[in-house]
């Protein structure tokens, strides 16, 4: 894990002041850290049934179409409004000031599949327990867990995501 976490640049007053920013662009382009991820999130799920990796909007795609292909698993896109071609579900949630929503396509699943939710950074918990909310609302199938490179631990986001299982390679 030291090894992860030494190969993710911090940048101080991004996006704005005050805001430390973790950025993650050395470890994606490091091989042996960006396999070393990959690798960690697939052990974990090896001889679990998982029929589809969903990856959130952007950064979290990057992990989700690597684990996908790694475990045999077929990559499903959760979006910001608007950018989804075919008809979608939305779920809108609450942000320090104001609001934001995310998309999935309408048929993005099957009944009964095994879901792995996954995106880079876990800080307040609102995009991806919108995600789950959207996810468990509109489809008959099973989150079997919501993955996370790191976890922002001091922004509490597990306390948000109730009983849902998460996992986090790093946490800060
Ligand atoms: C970041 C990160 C997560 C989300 C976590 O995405 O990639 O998706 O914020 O924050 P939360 O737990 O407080 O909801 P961002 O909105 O910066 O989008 P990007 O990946 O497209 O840059």
């Amino acid at each position: 894990m030291e090894q992860l976490k030494a190969a993710i640049r911090d940048i101080p007053d991004f996006p704005k002041p005050g805001v430390g920013f973790k950025d993650i662009t050395p470890l994606l382009a490091d091989p042996a850290t960006f396999k070393l991820a990959i690798d960690l999130f697939k052990e974990r799920h090896a001889g679990n049934q998982i029929d589809m990796v969903v990856g959130i909007e952007a950064r979290g795609f990057i992990f989700a179409s690597a684990l996908a292909y790694a475990l045999g698993a077929g990559t499903c896109l959760v979006r910001k409004p608007g950018k989804l071609p075919h008809a979608v579900h939305q779920q809108t949630y609450e942000l320090e000031y104001g609001t934001d929503t995310v998309e999935i396509h309408s048929d993005a699943f099957k009944p009964g599949q095994r879901i792995l939710i996954i995106d880079d950074v876990l800080a307040t918990g609102g995009t991806v327990a919108a995600t789950i909310d959207l996810i468990s609302t509109n489809f008959d199938v099973e989150i079997v867990e919501s993955d996370f490179l790191m976890e922002l631990g001091f922004l509490n986001g597990r306390a948000r995501l109730g009983s849902n299982p998460i996992h986090a390679l790093l946490t800060y």
